[in-house]
């Protein structure tokens, strides 16, 4: 039944990072499910916070359906945008309201000018980040909770941070949430480590939309399978009873 889980994978093999934090995530197990209220307190987490650094080029407003937002607040934070189409009949680009067949819109015209905002770093696009790094949400979460000053003796460079669970601990992305960043309308705690384990499941759905119907899928074969077997040794055992017979 190992392939119904998510599988656990060997966190970055940088052998001086700590061991994660131990958060539990809803989607965990085999009858794990994404939980809406964290994933739209995550989506809003990104889209405050995130994405004035992080494109996340596989997402369309649309996909947000998923999360139980309704047509018309999809249309509503589209609308929020400005995003570039054409060619027009004059041959020029021209700039539109966004809509929700549309991209997210990403904060970075290309990667050049995305380094260049950013002391030469480049803010990862997030879209399948939660499948890219090792134990996916739980480094995730790690990593959004785990900065620190860096030990005595360490010196960083301009730009870099202390992270204890940055694979060579020094990332230069500066701690991104602190308490009360974003305001949660659902009474929520609006704590640096809630925005975190919310933001890391909104990624995780985003990584892996479809995990739901994969693992109902599962359980389905399994429960044929098991049937299935059960009738084959019925069958089994009526053969050679009829043969012992004789
Ligand atoms: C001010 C810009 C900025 C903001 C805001 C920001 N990041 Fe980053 N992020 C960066 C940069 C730059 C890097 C590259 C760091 C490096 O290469 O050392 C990065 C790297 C990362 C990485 C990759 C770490 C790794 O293992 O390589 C993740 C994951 C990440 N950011 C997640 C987030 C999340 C989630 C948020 C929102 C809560 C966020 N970031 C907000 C700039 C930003």
């Amino acid at each position: 039944m190992v392939f119904l889980f998510v599988a656990p994978q060997a966190h970055a093999a940088g052998g001086n990072t700590a061991e994660l934090p131990d958060v539990h995530f809803s989607f965990e197990g085999p009858f794990g499910t994404y939980d809406r209220g964290a994933l739209q307190r995550g989506f809003q987490v990104y889209k405050n916070v995130c994405s004035a650094c992080h494109a996340m080029k596989y997402l369309s407003y649309r996909n947000l359906a998923d999360m139980g937002y309704s047509e018309g607040q999809i249309k509503a934070i589209a609308a929020d945008y400005e995003v570039t189409d054409g060619p027009n009949e004059e041959g020029e680009m021209f700039e539109r309201t966004a809509r929700p067949s549309d991209k997210f819109k990403a904060p970075y015209a290309n990667d050049a000018q995305a380094r260049y905002a950013n002391n030469g770093a480049l803010p990862v696009d997030l879209s399948l980040i939660a499948k890219a790094r090792g134990e996916g949400p739980h480094y995730l979460y790690g990593l959004l909770t785990g900065y620190e000053a860096p030990p005595e003796g360490v010196t960083l460079a301009i730009g870099q941070h202390w992270n204890k669970y940055m694979e060579g601990n020094k990332i230069a992305m500066a701690a991104p949430l602190s308490d009360d960043v974003v305001a949660y309308e659902d009474g929520t705690p609006t704590t640096k480590e809630q925005y975190a384990k919310d933001v890391s499941h909104f990624l995780m759905w985003a990584a892996e939309p479809k995990m739901e119907v994969r693992k109902r899928t599962g359980i389905k074969v399994v429960l044929f399978l098991l049937a299935f077997a059960g009738i084959m040794y019925a069958v089994k055992k009526k053969i050679w009873a009829d043969l012992k017979k004789k």
